[in-house]
Parts: C-alpha cells; structure tokens; sequence
C-alpha cells in the first residue's frame, strides 16, 4: 500500500496533476498514463543530444547490462538500439512513475536508476539509442518455433480478437506506427516474453489505454515464445558482433 501511495505522488509530482488515478482500480492500483500529459512529457523527447547521451550510456553504467552501444550481449537485458526516442523516453518515465513490476523484481533496478536522471538526461540517452542501428539477431534464438509465431504475428487471429502484431510494431517489427509503439526486431527473447507475461498479469501498466494488455490476455505460453522468437529472428544479421 505504501509503495502505491509513493508511485502515485510520484506521478502527481511529475505530471503537475491528477494524471494517474483514473482507471487504477482495474489494475490493482497500479498508476496508468493519461494521454494529454504524456503527450505534454514526451515534447521532450526529441530534444536529445546523442553525443552527451553516448557520455551518459558509459558514465552511468548502463552499457554494463545493455551492451556496449546498447545492442544488449545478455539474454537478461533487453537491446535497447534502434527504437524511436518516444518510446525510449516514455519507458524511463514508465519506470520512474512505477508503472512496469515483474515478479522476478528485475524491473526495480530500473525504477531505482530512473529517479536519478532528469528529463534532459532521458532525451539525450533515448537520442542515442534511436542512433545506434537495430540490434542483431540474438544467438538464442530458435528458428522453428519463430516459423511458428509468424503467423500469429502477422494475421492475428480474429476469432479471439487478437489484432496481427504487424499493424502496429510494423511488418517486419522494425518500428511502431507511432513514435512511442516499440521496434521489436532482434529484441532478447527472454525479455520479450518477459514483458509480455507482464502485460497479460496486469503488472505493466505503461500501455496507453491498456492495448498491450488487451491483446496480451489471450495468448498461451507457447503462443507468447513462438513470437519472441519470430521477433528475434528480424534482427539484422551481424551475428558476430553480438
Ligand atoms: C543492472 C543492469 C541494468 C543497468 C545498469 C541498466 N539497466 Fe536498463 N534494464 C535492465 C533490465 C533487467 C531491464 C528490463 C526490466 C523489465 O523487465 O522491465 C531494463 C530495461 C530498460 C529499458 C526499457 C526497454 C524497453 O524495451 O522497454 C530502458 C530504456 C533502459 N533499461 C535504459 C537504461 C538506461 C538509460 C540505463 C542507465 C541509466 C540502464 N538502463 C541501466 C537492466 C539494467
Ligand atoms: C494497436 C497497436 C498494437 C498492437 C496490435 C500490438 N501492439 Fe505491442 N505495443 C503497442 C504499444 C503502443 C506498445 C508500447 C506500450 C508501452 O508503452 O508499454 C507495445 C509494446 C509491446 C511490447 C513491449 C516491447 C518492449 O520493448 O518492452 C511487446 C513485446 C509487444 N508490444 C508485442 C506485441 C505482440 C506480440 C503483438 C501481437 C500479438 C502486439 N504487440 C500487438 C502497440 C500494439
């Protein structure tokens, strides 16, 4: 209960308002975003300087968990190269406004990392990260079973009203539609599965309108794997450098 009432006043503080209370009884109290202050927050998103945010990757030891040049060499962390600054910049606000828990508590070491950095330093290290190309294709990942998820990916299945992947992260995952719906080519599949069982468990909150959620509830395990793995399979294909 306590940590609920300090996430809150967090988002209250950083929001300048009412902006998380909303639907938060469906979610187990968990904050939620209100569209119009993250579109407000997120004006800030392409005012980064990728050369300080380069500094700031290497200063704050970020590169120790997400690679180098954030193309991440670990099944543990997610790659975080070739996203859209939108999206870069929403999720540290996400972890910094307690909107993503995982049962394993890996989450948390973002929650605690984000209350540390200011809205500039967010911009310049999303900056850097849209920088960098798109991550390769992680040596974990199996072809079968991403044969599997390419269906899924890209028809969806209609009669469980699960919407094709592909109209929203792209046709071959390499952007969203929108600056703040995530690539997903090359990403961890460990972390894709992660993310998404998150979603189905209502424990990440930072999908706008509760999309990810929506769309998470029907898939099985199986169904979940197969498309990190499909995912992981569009990643470019320099699989030395990883
Ligand atoms: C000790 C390891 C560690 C360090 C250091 C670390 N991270 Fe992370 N990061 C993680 C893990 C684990 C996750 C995934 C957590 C989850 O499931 O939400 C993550 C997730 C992220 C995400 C979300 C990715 C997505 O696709 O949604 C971003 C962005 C990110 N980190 C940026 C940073 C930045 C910037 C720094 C430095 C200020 C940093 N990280 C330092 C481990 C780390
Ligand atoms: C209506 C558009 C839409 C559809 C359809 C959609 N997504 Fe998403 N997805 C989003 C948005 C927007 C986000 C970012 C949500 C957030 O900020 O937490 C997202 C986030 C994700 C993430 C988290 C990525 C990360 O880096 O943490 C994964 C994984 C994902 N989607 C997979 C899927 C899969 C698999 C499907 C198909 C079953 C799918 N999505 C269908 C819009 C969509």
């Amino acid at each position: 209960m306590k940590k609920t009432c300090l996430a809150l006043t967090l988002a209250t503080l950083l929001c300048g308002g009412a902006a998380v209370a909303g639907n938060s009884a469906r979610t187990n109290a968990m904050p939620e975003w209100d569209s119009d202050q993250l579109e407000q927050i997120l004006t800030r998103a392409n005012t980064g300087n990728p050369v300080e945010g380069e500094r700031l990757h290497h200063y704050l030891y970020c590169s120790a968990c997400h690679g180098h040049d954030g193309n991440s060499p670990s099944r543990n962390w997610p790659s975080l190269t070739g996203q859209k600054p939108d999206y870069v910049m929403k999720t540290l606000l996400d972890y910094r406004q307690d909107m993503r828990r995982d049962h394993y508590r890996k989450a948390e070491v973002m929650t605690r990392m984000t209350r540390l950095l200011d809205e500039t330093q967010m911009a310049d290290l999303a900056a850097y990260y849209a920088s960098r190309p798109a991550p390769v294709v992680p040596p974990q990942t199996k072809p079968l079973l991403a044969k599997k998820g390419a269906r899924l990916a890209r028809d969806g299945d209609g009669k469980r009203g699960i919407a094709a992947c592909s109209g929203c992260h792209g046709e071959h995952g390499e952007s969203g539609i929108t600056p703040d719906t995530p690539a997903l080519a090359g990403q961890t599949p460990e972390y894709f599965i992660l993310a998404m069982k998150m979603y189905r468990d209502g424990m990440r909150t930072s999908d706008l309108g509760g999309v990810m959620r929506m769309f998470a509830k029907p898939l099985t395990d199986a169904e979940i794997e197969a498309l990190a793995h499909y995912y992981a399979s569009l990643g470019s294909k320099r699989e030395a450098m990883r």
